[in-house]
Parts: C-alpha cells; structure tokens; sequence
C-alpha cells in the first residue's frame, strides 16, 4: 500500500470544493489524507464539514494580524505542522505573500471558477455575462506569484444559455468544480501532475494545454 499523501486545506467560506474532497478521500478515489482544515473565517461553514469528518481545523483570523507577512507567517506554521504534500486552497479569499507561495513552491493548488487566464479576481460570472461569452468554466492550477496565476492543469467548460444570471452560471461551474478539484489533486499525489523549473509536466511530458473537462468527461487535449 502506497502511503498516503498529507492535505492540508484553506477554506473562508461554505466549503464546497473542501466537501468534494472530502467524500473523495471518503470513497478512496484519493490515497490521502486531510491533516487539518484552516480557515481566515470562524464563521467558515467549511469548518463544520470539516468537524463532521473528524478533521482538525484551525482557525487563523487575519484580523489578528498587523500584516500580512504575520498572518502568512502564523498559516505556514500551523500547515507545517502537517508536512503537506499538497496545500489546497479551496475558496481561501486572502491574497498570499510572495514568501508564503515561494514557501510550498510546486505543492500549492487554487481553484478559480473561470477559463483563465479570463477574469482573474472576482466577479467572474457577471464578466462572462457582461462580456456575451459563450462558455464560462473554471480552473485548476498550480499557485503562481501573481493573482491567479500560475501554470493550469486542468478545465472544466461549460456553455452559457441565454437565459444564464451570475447565480445560475456560479451554481453550474460550482458543479464542475467539484468534479475536476479531486482529479487535479489524484493526479499530482499519484506522481502524475507535477511542476519542474516552472514547466508542468504529465506522465513526464509537457502539458502546455490544459486538460479539458467537458459534458462530464476527461478529454486529454483540445
Ligand atoms: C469557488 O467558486 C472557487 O472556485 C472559488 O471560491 C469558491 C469557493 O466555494 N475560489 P466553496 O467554499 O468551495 O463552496
């Protein structure tokens, strides 16, 4: 038996995606396991998803904190504790300190629910609408220094309807992503995903084009 990766994951909010990985540890489609969930937030409900399983959480008020390089530095001390493999950011609204993401350098994944590089930030749903796109998505990606950026593993597409508002679009991608958040995460703890100097690399070969998730099916290259 191969030894399970460790977790650790970052919520602020209803911790959705955290559910989803959850049940994928749950149900073995992940050979890990969460040490510890910590949230920005102590009215997280992630926190009690988090409880129900019997997980750890921490919780690490940025208020407290007269900067960001504390507070970042008080985050890397309670996930070390942990040894993680991977640090997921799973819904965690803080920006990082350059120090934190250059700390879990090519173990650090985010998910954003848009086709980036497109709408980086917040609001990505009404951009889409505001703009007339006709497919809206979400990503899986390594965290890079900049606001959402770094290199994507993976996508989810969705088509925009007509009849689409920035709440039907966001529960839609919501549902794709937890669908591709425990792909991304199986395949960098089964060795599969990983970064090298900056390239991401697929079963040792480069992946310059995101994997594609579409109408509930994995498909390799566009
Ligand atoms: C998701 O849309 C995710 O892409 C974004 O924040 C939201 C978190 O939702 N980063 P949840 O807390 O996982 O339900």
């Amino acid at each position: 038996m191969v030894k399970k990766a460790s977790l650790v994951i970052l919520i602020s909010g209803s911790g959705s995606n955290l559910q989803a990985i959850i049940d994928a540890v749950e149900n073995d489609q992940l050979n890990a396991e969460i040490k510890t969930v910590i949230s920005n937030q102590v009215s997280a409900k992630g926190l009690d998803r988090a409880s129900k399983a019997n997980i750890t959480t921490h919780v690490i008020d940025h208020r407290s904190y007269h900067s960001r390089e504390n507070f970042d530095h008080a985050m890397i001390q309670a996930i070390d504790m942990a040894n993680p493999d991977l640090v997921i950011l799973a819904g965690f609204m803080r920006i990082l300190s350059r120090t934190f993401i250059e700390h879990y350098k090519d173990r650090l994944i985010n998910i954003h629910p848009s086709l980036l590089p497109r709408y980086k930030g917040l609001n990505t749903h009404q951009l889409v609408l505001d703009n007339g796109d006709k497919v809206h998505g979400a990503s899986v990606h390594y965290v890079g220094l900049e606001l959402d950026s770094g290199p994507v593993v993976i996508q989810a597409e969705i088509p925009v309807l007509d009849s689409d508002t920035a709440q039907t679009l966001a529960s839609r991608v919501l549902i794709e992503e937890h669908k591709i958040y425990p792909i991304a995460i199986k395949m960098h703890i089964d060795g599969r995903i990983r970064l090298e100097d900056g390239q991401l690399l697929l079963d040792d070969n480069p992946l310059t084009v995101p994997l594609l998730w579409k109408e509930g099916k994995l498909i390799s290259h566009r």
